[in-house]
């Protein structure tokens, strides 16, 4: 992993290209062989309204949405524990994260061509002082960033494959969210599109 000064908008810290492509491939394999105990699946917000991206997680917890909202599970809605989260991937959060405790989850969202994020904050879980970090594989993103009101000023800024985002501090509940996709910028995944990891500490 490439430690450069990372670029901070607004609290948020982007370390452009930190991951190798190497390290990266590693991820993903290691990513995908979670997928049979807990596949992909579909969330509806608290709205009822599919959301775009496919969903799973690893950890401890798994982030989940339906009516009844946004919370974290123990288990994945087949009844399976979720898988851990690969060391491939904690490597990571152990390079950015300053602490010395492990996440709890790694939510996993898979962006197709027409997938988005809209505008929202992560604040489910109980400790806002440690921070959530993003990991973006595969195609670009359009990565919204704003402050902690949800009518701050925003703006965007690209995220590429191998990239990771630490949000603390200042910028741990602040509102972002991913626009689009721009596809086929990456040949990490054979089918074009996005994965991006979060790792969250929950409880
Ligand atoms: C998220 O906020 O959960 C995802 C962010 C991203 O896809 O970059
Ligand atoms: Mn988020």
């Amino acid at each position: 992993m490439t430690q450069m000064k990372p670029l901070n908008l607004r609290g948020f810290l982007i370390y452009k290209s930190f991951i190798s492509a190497a390290h990266q491939a590693v991820i993903l394999d290691d990513i995908r062989a979670g997928l049979p105990q807990a596949p992909m699946f579909s969330p509806v917000t608290a709205w009822g309204k599919p959301m775009s991206v496919q969903m799973s997680s690893a950890g401890k917890y798994g982030w989940y949405s339906d009516r009844r909202g946004y919370r974290y599970e123990p288990k994945h809605p087949n009844g399976n524990n979720w898988p851990a989260i690969p060391r491939s991937v904690l490597d990571v959060w152990n390079s950015v994260s300053e602490t010395e405790r492990q996440p709890d989850c790694c939510l996993i969202n898979h962006y197709r061509e027409k997938a988005r994020m809209g505008l929202h904050q992560d604040n489910d879980e109980q400790d806002f002082a440690f921070p959530v970090v993003s990991i973006s594989l595969g195609d670009d993103a359009l990565f919204r960033i704003g402050g902690s009101d949800r009518k701050d000023k925003t703006e965007s800024v690209w995220l590429s494959s191998g990239d990771v985002v630490v949000m603390g501090g200042e910028a741990r509940l602040a509102y972002h969210g991913v626009d689009r996709i721009r596809l086929g910028t990456s040949n990490l995944l054979k089918n074009a599109g996005r994965i991006n990891l979060t790792l969250r500490v929950v409880d």
